[in-house]
């Protein structure tokens, strides 16, 4: 049987193969290391990392909804310190590929927690600009190509490690927002991130999130997802991470053909924790009944 070289090289960066794992769904990995050997994803991609600790949102932070969930988690984390001193050397005593997904309150803090990682064996950072459920950061920086672009060349300046631009679906022109993230000095781009939404208990006449809103994600994001992925690769010349709603091979082969050339599995971990591995096997079965010799050639091999 011939076999699929299944490696993607996404803004220098040499991946085993194009599936890693979505930020805020994989913790720092040590649950789901019970059920595989983390050492066969592409990249594992933390949760988000501030420069302080934070203890997240209030209560409810998580809603079933029809083909998804919401989340207000409001990036709960440990802090960037705790992470280099705890978690990341645990990754490292393996061949895994860790890149931390970073948010600040301010640019300064984007910068700060660039530095601080920049000595550590960090593979590349993601830039959050667009988690909907903090009021500092994130989608504050999103939102605006003027934000984004400066946000993404002050982090650039602050080290050598490739930047991921996280981007947020809540915008008109997702392509405008990407270019931003391109001219900032970004070497990829990953989207979406959770589209902005809400649920009402009718009983209590409350919105069910202690935090009011939300961000959906899950298949119900899925064709969104798909639509602005196919436009940022159709439209820039920039490495594009597929997100949203990606539940099995057949997903992410869409998100390949549309143009991505890494996918990044989130809810899908809460429903089937073998969900990454499942979809690495059936890109690579479904690779070599295609006649690809490498995954790569199928990227962007959408016919329109
Ligand atoms: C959260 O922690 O609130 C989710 C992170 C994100 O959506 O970026």
């Amino acid at each position: 049987m011939s076999k699929v070289d299944l490696g993607v090289n996404i803004a220098g960066l040499k991946l085993k193969n194009p599936v890693m794992t979505a930020s805020g769904t994989f913790g720092f990995g040590e649950e789901y290391g019970e059920f595989y050997d983390l050492e066969r994803l592409g990249a594992v991609v933390v949760k988000g990392l501030t420069l302080k600790p934070r203890v997240g949102n209030p209560p409810p932070r998580t809603v079933e909804t029809p083909a998804g969930m919401l989340n207000s988690v409001g990036l709960q984390n440990p802090g960037v310190d705790y992470f280099l001193e705890k978690e990341l050397p645990r990754l490292l005593e393996k061949e895994i590929c860790v890149i931390a997904n970073i948010s600040g309150a301010n640019v300064d803090e984007y910068c700060t927690i660039m530095e601080r990682l920049e000595p550590s064996g960090v593979a590349a950072v993601e830039l959050n600009l667009s988690c909907p459920n903090v009021k500092e950061g994130g989608i504050a920086f999103g939102l605006n190509p003027n934000s984004v672009y400066d946000v993404t060349r002050r982090v650039k300046e602050c080290g050598d490690k490739p930047v991921i631009v996280k981007l947020s679906p809540n915008v008109t022109d997702i392509v405008e927002i990407a270019r931003a993230a391109k001219e900032g000095g970004g070497d990829a781009v990953s989207l979406i991130n959770t589209l902005l939404a809400m649920e009402i208990d009718i009983w209590s006449r409350k919105p069910v999130l202690g935090n009011v809103y939300g961000g959906l994600s899950g298949p119900a994001v899925k064709p969104v997802a798909l639509r602005m992925v196919h436009q940022v690769a159709g439209a820039l010349d920039i490495p594009v991470i597929g997100i949203g709603g990606i539940l099995d091979w057949q997903d992410a082969v869409q998100f390949l053909l549309a143009g991505a050339k890494a996918v990044a599995i989130g809810t899908a971990n809460f429903v089937n924790p073998l969900a990454p591995i499942e979809i690495i096997e059936g890109i690579e079965e479904y690779a070599r009944q295609q006649g690809f010799l490498a995954v790569e050639d199928m990227v962007g091999a959408l016919q329109q």
